[in-house]
């Protein structure tokens, strides 16, 4: 028999799927690393594990006892699937820019969900940042997983997403792109293709609205770069632990109007149902076109699915009223 003793044991070893129409008009091969095939349906599954996996060792999490986080969403759903099965009690605090899809997934998942204001400033109290550390320290038993300056997050990454893009590509790949949130993908994925070829390119996608490209490029935390902005799970206010500057070679700014229409454009023309930040990773790598050649293979990986995004991007009268249609 051929079968996973629980949900957890199916996280990991996606598919990589190589994009024909979109890409037609660059030089390389295109392959997208295609993460919606994990149980939560995104990437998230694979740092929410190990993230639990070294508090419980490090004896921060203990049996029974309370996970708390600020999540988007696939963080929470990967935290979702590793405490319903190893019997922790879930909260979950999300900002109210999210898509009520995440939320009401969230809630079927057994999580109980804290929605706080998305435009207020980090170190406000009303924030998710603070409103998810205030439970935390009131909760007796409770453990603050903090995907942002945790550094598990970045090490689940160099321990399976990367070594299977690696092998996947039989060591051909020659780029990464994707977008950065906590950076925990690029960090993770970056460093260990570049530890088997430091010759790769690493590129991250930034939002407009986000610090990140600026930072990289002067070194100033700028706060005329911070503005909202409705692309979903990429950019930051803030400078996470797991965003490695070092082993990121550059950030290319995606505009909001294009993520969502590069979203829908994944769908309707190579069938991919993602999540808005692969319509953002997607418009990434054609903006970076000039950095191609023939021989390439440009590795882009896609963090999440369609389904979250119903009332959103793939809803046409809501295109139209964010001016996007
Ligand atoms: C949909 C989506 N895309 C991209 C990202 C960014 O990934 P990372 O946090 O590893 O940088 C996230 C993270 O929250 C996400 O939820």
């Amino acid at each position: 028999m051929n079968y996973a003793n629980n949900i957890l044991e199916t996280i990991g070893n996606t598919p990589l799927i190589k994009l024909n129409k979109l890409t037609s008009e660059l030089p390389c091969t295109v392959l997208a690393k295609y993460e919606t095939f994990n149980p939560g349906n995104s990437v998230k599954d694979r740092m929410a594990l190990q993230m639990i996996e070294d508090a419980e060792k490090a004896g921060d999490l203990e049996p029974g006892g309370t996970i708390v986080e600020g999540t988007s969403g696939n963080t929470g759903m990967g935290l979702a699937l590793a405490a319903t099965i190893k019997g922790y009690r879930l909260i979950c605090v999300m900002s109210d820019k999210q898509s009520k899809e995440k939320i009401d997934i969230l809630r079927a998942m057994g999580s109980e969900v804290h929605v706080c204001p998305t435009d207020v400033a980090p170190d406000d109290p009303r924030s998710y940042y603070s409103t998810a550390k205030r439970l935390a320290s009131e909760i007796p038993g409770a453990w603050y997983v903090n995907q942002y300056d945790n550094l598990s997050n970045t090490k689940a990454h160099f321990k399976s997403t990367g070594p299977e893009i690696w092998e996947q590509t039989d060591g051909k790949v020659t780029h990464f792109v994707v977008g950065v949130g906590t950076g925990g993908t690029i960090s993770g994925v970056g460093s260990y293709l570049k530890s088997k070829n430091p010759k790769i390119k690493v590129w991250g996608v930034d939002p407009y609205g986000s610090v990140f490209k600026k930072y990289h490029e002067t070194g100033v935390f700028d706060e005329n770069e911070i503005y909202p902005y409705v692309t979903e799970g990429i950019g930051e206010d803030i400078l996470p632990k797991n965003v490695n500057f070092e082993i990121i070679d550059g950030f290319t700014k995606v505009t909001d109007k294009d993520a969502a229409v590069y979203t829908q454009r994944l769908a309707k023309e190579e069938a991919m149902f993602l999540g808005n930040s692969a319509g953002a990773a997607i418009k990434g790598v054609l903006q970076l076109k000039e950095h191609f050649t023939k021989d390439d293979v440009v590795v882009v990986l896609f963090h999440d699915h369609g389904s979250r995004y119903v009332g959103k991007m793939f809803n046409d009268e809501w295109m139209k009223k964010q001016g996007f249609l």
